[in-house]
């Protein structure tokens, strides 16, 4: 069994799966289950402070599914892309409340494992009082959550609004925290690996990436954004090459640990995560929808993947796949004598792949789809469409044979 085990900012973690900051860590009770459904740590709800206390009452209802449960085999067999679009800014608690919350978290949860208080305050002062009373906790982390991507539009200075006063909050909070913590940074920005590298050089411990966009879908009939009537977050497993690519360039970038995250659904992604170099990585909507359970699942493929690669221990994938990330500009272009060709005793003559072809290259004939080798531009799109798996791409020295 490879070890799981990933140390940030000095604290040992059982292993890298975080439960993140949402409806699964609301009280001590779910976020409790988070840690016994086999996560490493968990990031209680954000406490938003009293100038932002409008956000700690919720519409109701407050979830939008897309392209959820009209997934064939649903729900034995879940969708892969989809979207989730939530109302839902901050814990329900008022301080006191929060920081008893945390107190009795943790008391459950002993060394099983780690729990990040998580805050979000609106003036420097509001930061500073938040900062001072979850000190006195028991909370092993502490997150300041710069990210919240609606939160703006209520008067609090976060998220898309917030990118200049990120690197404030992180200078005004760093003296006084007495725990380690680690900064949520938005991705609603021009670069986010900008705003992570000015929390670390203001003095952060760690970079949380994770955090998702906001947007809304319209309907047409009544001329109103469907659900709440506002924009909300948006995202979903379908988010995930923009999380990997926005993990990858800020791990070249920043020396202190990064909490990766952003449609992880599968075990797989948590990998792809740190192989982008993130030493935690965090999953919000995948255990919202699949149950805290889906930890352990995760844990343990993740586990039978490291052994069958003969990796000892989860670390030595950390950031591994930062050198074959390439460049624009550095990838190979124009190759000669590749075009694609179809298996006629696969084809079933449904044209789907002609009508997908921009370059006219092929034709349906009684015999099954053709290929014009003069036409083709060897694009690829042909194979993705193809129901039946007939079409392929042949190579120069493919073709020798
Ligand atoms: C319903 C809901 C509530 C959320 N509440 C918070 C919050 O209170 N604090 C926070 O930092 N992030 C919050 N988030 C953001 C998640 O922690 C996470 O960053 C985001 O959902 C992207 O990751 P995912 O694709 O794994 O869900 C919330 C997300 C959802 C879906
Ligand atoms: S690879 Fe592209 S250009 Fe060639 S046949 Fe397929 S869709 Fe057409
Ligand atoms: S999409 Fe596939 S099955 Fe349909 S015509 Fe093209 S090659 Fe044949």
């Amino acid at each position: 069994m490879a070890d799981l085990r990933v140390k940030a900012a000095g604290v040992e973690f059982p292993n890298p799966i975080i439960v993140g900051s949402n409806t699964p860590t609301m009280d001590w009770i779910q976020t409790k289950k988070g840690i016994d459904g086999g996560a490493g740590g968990a990031i209680v709800k954000s406490l938003f402070s009293e100038k932002g206390k409008m956000g700690r009452k919720f519409p109701r209802p407050r979830f939008k599914l897309y392209d959820y449960k009209n997934y064939p085999g649903y729900p034995e067999k879940l969708p892969h892309a989809f979207t989730l679009n939530s109302l839902e800014e901050c814990s329900a608690f008022g301080y006191e409340e929060y920081m008893a919350d945390i107190n009795k978290t943790k008391e459950e949860v002993g060394d099983k494992g780690i729990i990040m208080a998580s805050l979000s305050g609106v003036t420097i002062e509001e930061w500073i009082e938040m900062v001072k009373l979850v000190n006195e906790t028991k909370a092993d982390w502490v997150e300041l959550n710069v990210s919240c991507p609606f939160a703006a539009d209520m008067g609090v200075k976060m998220g898309s609004g917030a990118v200049e006063m990120t690197a404030e909050v992180v200078k005004s909070c760093k003296d006084l925290l007495k725990k380690p913590f680690s900064v949520k940074v938005s991705p609603q920005t021009v670069d986010q690996s900008a705003v992570a590298k000015a929390c670390e050089e203001a003095g952060a411990q760690s970079i949380n990436l994770s955090a998702r966009f906001s947007g809304f879908d319209l309907d047409i009939d009544s001329a109103r954004p469907i659900g709440p009537g506002a924009q909300g977050g948006w995202g979903g497993p379908y988010f995930i090459g923009y999380g990997l690519k926005n993990c990858a360039i800020a791990a070249r970038k920043l020396d202190v640990p990064i909490i990766g995250g952003l449609g992880v659904w599968e075990w797989q992604d948590i990998i792809k995560y740190m192989m982008c170099g993130a030493t935690l990585v965090q999953s919000g909507i995948g255990i919202l929808l699949q149950g805290h359970d889906v930890s352990k699942r995760w844990a343990e493929k993740i586990n039978n993947w490291l052994d069958a690669k003969g990796y000892k221990s989860i670390n030595e994938i950390i950031g591994i796949a930062l050198p074959n990330i390439l460049k624009t500009s550095e990838v190979a272009r124009a190759q000669e004598g590749v075009f694609a060709k179809i298996d006629a005793n696969k084809c079933t003559k449904c044209g789907v792949c002609k009508r997908s072809c921009m370059y006219d290259a092929i034709s349906v004939t009684k015999a099954g789809a053709i290929i014009n080798n003069e036409k083709c531009d060897a694009c690829g799109l042909c194979i993705e469409v193809c129901p039946v798996d007939a079409a392929s791409m042949v190579r120069p020295q493919m073709r020798a044979n």
